[in-house]
């Protein structure tokens, strides 16, 4: 078989992965291979605590506490192989039981200088270094003491002189930096807490700071590097009931599933690309669709996790996601209609909308609700915490209509701009395939959408869009960039959107040194490093980018996307998010939808403002 690599490779690294048989490659995919149950049994291990976790492109590197003795683990990839390293205090007595497992894959093959080193060349290499096989995949493990290695056919034990109690390596996830930092400082600054183990130790490891700037004069760099990003986060699950088609994760640092609104974001990167991958990657949420219409919010590798987080049997929770499918839709079928495709995407999006009224639409007035804050996708965000309080005054109350509610319900400014572009998608897609009663259905019930958008979240004067509550239609008056999607979906009035404009370009409120944070920043509880509380999100930049466009804002436009790429090329890569205030990058670094900027960069192109 011949494979050419040669274009690829240039943009995007290995993007290919091949699956060992017994007697040379089993199975090439395009994306890297991931196994369906990969938590499947280690289920009943001790965890450790993380205490830091920290990702930057050489790898994720994390401080663990195990019974009171801290670790130090980093995790790499260099093609193939997967790098893990371990320190520990030499004078404590642990034992580690390795089932290193693919949990812990990051994305990144950059250390070309070990492998210059040739430290991967054998199998056991010295007492602390080996290399083994696992499950098809190459690992390379390091202690700082000396070890006794034992690979076995499905596992890898190693010993490290005088140990006593058991320890299995696993993953826990969901704790922020924020806290772990808080804890870890505590944690030095009480020296009881660390129990002499090593304060010093811990405390250089705390202080190293991490090399990550690298300044661009243009943003070619920036691009390829959100093209490697948008190609290469591509994965393949073998062994999985739903995710049976390759999709993206939004990074393999962190994020090893699927989500459903991060895919959406993906699939309109990857049909500038090429639209039968953008395709590819909704199948698997058209898959997951439920038999009473629900699009499931994530779809997890690991149906523990999913139990362990969600209390469901089952591998997606019970909530569903910003419904931005639609507006994915549309691009991959502007960009090339096939009959087919539309088809699909038209039942299931029909059926989507059916469940929002009968599920999410509890007083039948077209604007539908989030009863979950994760739903949202603006996790903590501070437009929920006077809702989730609500929700604990009067849980009987709320839970008579929707009885999973973890806050009062809201029928948010954000989610039903894209419910009007979904209604709106149907009723097109409709006309196009021939049901026009349908059609003109959907598009009353748009109509309807936005009408009440107008009616309910519009403040004349504060001159600005805000969620509501679904029983009151009170105003929630929390400032946030979902306002913007009003000029996304076209819903606001040309004299609204010149106010939406004002408060976009206030540097006291949205103009930040890197514009948009998730809240505005007069808000006494806006934090430039809180997470939907303050942070600035690429999302939210894109769905602005094209609302001031369809006003016809086109140099504020231009200068949101400029400011934009200035700030984004000033690191290595497009991360999760970036410090309002400061413009510094945080989060998870290779983020999906951040490289939504590809977008921008074509129309800034098209608009001959770059090359
Ligand atoms: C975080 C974000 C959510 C996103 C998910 C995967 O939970 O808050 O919006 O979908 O990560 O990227």
């Amino acid at each position: 078989m011949n494979i050419v690599l040669s274009n690829k490779r240039e943009i995007c690294g290995n993007i290919l992965s091949a699956v060992l048989g017994e007697t040379g490659v089993k199975r090439l995919y395009f994306g890297e291979y991931f196994r369906g149950e990969p938590f499947a049994e280690i289920e009943a291990a001790k965890k450790p605590s993380i205490l830091v976790e920290t990702w930057d492109l050489k790898g994720i590197e994390r401080i663990l506490e195990v019974e009171g003795v801290f670790l130090r683990e980093f995790i790499s990839i260099y093609k193939d192989i997967i790098v893990y390293s371990l320190e520990f205090p030499r004078e404590c007595s642990l034992c580690l039981k390795g089932r290193i497992i693919p949990h812990y894959w990051s994305s990144r093959d950059n250390i070309d200088e070990m492998a210059r080193e040739g430290r991967f060349k054998g199998e056991v290499i010295d007492n602390s270094t080996f290399l083994v096989f696992y499950e098809n995949r190459l690992f390379a493990v390091k202690c700082n003491q000396n070890l006794d290695i034992n690979v076995k056919k499905s596992k890898v034990e190693f010993r490290a002189e005088n140990m006593s109690k058991d320890f299995v390596l696993v993953a826990s996830g969901g704790v922020s930096k924020e806290t772990v930092l808080r804890e870890v400082s505590s944690a030095v600054e009480n020296p009881l807490k660390i129990a002499g183990l090593r304060a010093k130790w811990i405390k250089s490891l705390l202080s190293k700071t991490r090399p990550l700037q690298t300044k661009r004069k243009d943003f070619t760099d920036l691009w390829k590097y959100c093209w490697y990003v948008i190609l290469t986060n591509r994965s393949v699950i073998e062994n999985h009931p739903i995710l049976v088609k390759p999709f993206n994760m939004p990074t393999k640092y962190v994020f090893r599933h699927q989500w459903l609104w991060d895919s959406a974001f993906h699939a309109i990167v990857l049909s500038l690309y090429d639209v039968n991958l953008a395709k590819e990657e909704l199948y698997n949420l058209f898959y997951a669709q439920k038999p009473d219409g629900r699009i499931p919010h994530e779809i997890f590798l690991s149906k523990i996790i999913c139990r362990r987080l969600w209390h469901v049997d089952d591998y997606c929770p019970w909530t569903t996601q910003p419904p931005v499918l639609a507006v994915a839709i549309k691009r991959i079928l502007d960009e090339k209609y096939d009959r087919d495709f539309a088809k699909l995407a038209f039942e299931k999006l029909l059926k989507y909308d059916e469940w929002f009224s009968t599920k999410r639409d509890a007083d039948q007035d077209n604007l539908v609700s989030y009863i979950d804050y994760l739903e949202s996708g603006w996790d903590n965000s501070v437009r929920w915490d006077d809702p989730v309080t609500r929700l604990q005054e009067k849980p009987d109350y709320y839970h008579s209509f929707y009885p999973r509610a973890r806050m009062a319900p809201v029928e948010a400014v954000d989610l039903n701009c894209l419910i009007y572009i979904q209604r709106k998608t149907i009723s097109e897609l409709a006309k196009r395939l021939g049901d026009h009663r349908t059609s003109e259905k959907y598009s009353t019930l748009a109509e309807e959408t936005r009408r009440k958008i107008l009616q309910y979240m519009w403040d004349e004067e504060t001159g600005f869009f805000y969620d509501v509550y679904e029983d009151t239609h009170e105003k929630i008056l929390v400032k946030t960039p979902a306002a913007f999607l009003t000029m996304f979906a076209k819903i606001a009035t040309q004299k609204q959107a010149e106010k939406l404009v004002k408060h976009l370009f206030d540097p006291r409120e949205f103009w930040t040194t890197f514009p948009l944070p998730s809240v505005s920043a007069d808000n006494p509880k806006y934090d430039p490093k809180g997470y939907w509380r303050g942070r600035t999100w690429i999302n939210m930049i894109w769905f602005t980018y094209w609302g001031l466009v369809n006003y016809g804002y086109l140099n504020e436009a231009k200068k949101l996307a400029l400011r934009t790429l200035e700030l984004m090329s000033r690191g290595p890569t497009c991360y999760e998010n970036y410090n309002s205030s400061t413009g510094e990058p945080i989060g998870a670094p290779d983020f999906g939808w951040s490289t939504l900027v590809i977008d921008l960069m074509k129309d800034l192109e098209r608009r001959k403002i770059l090359d």
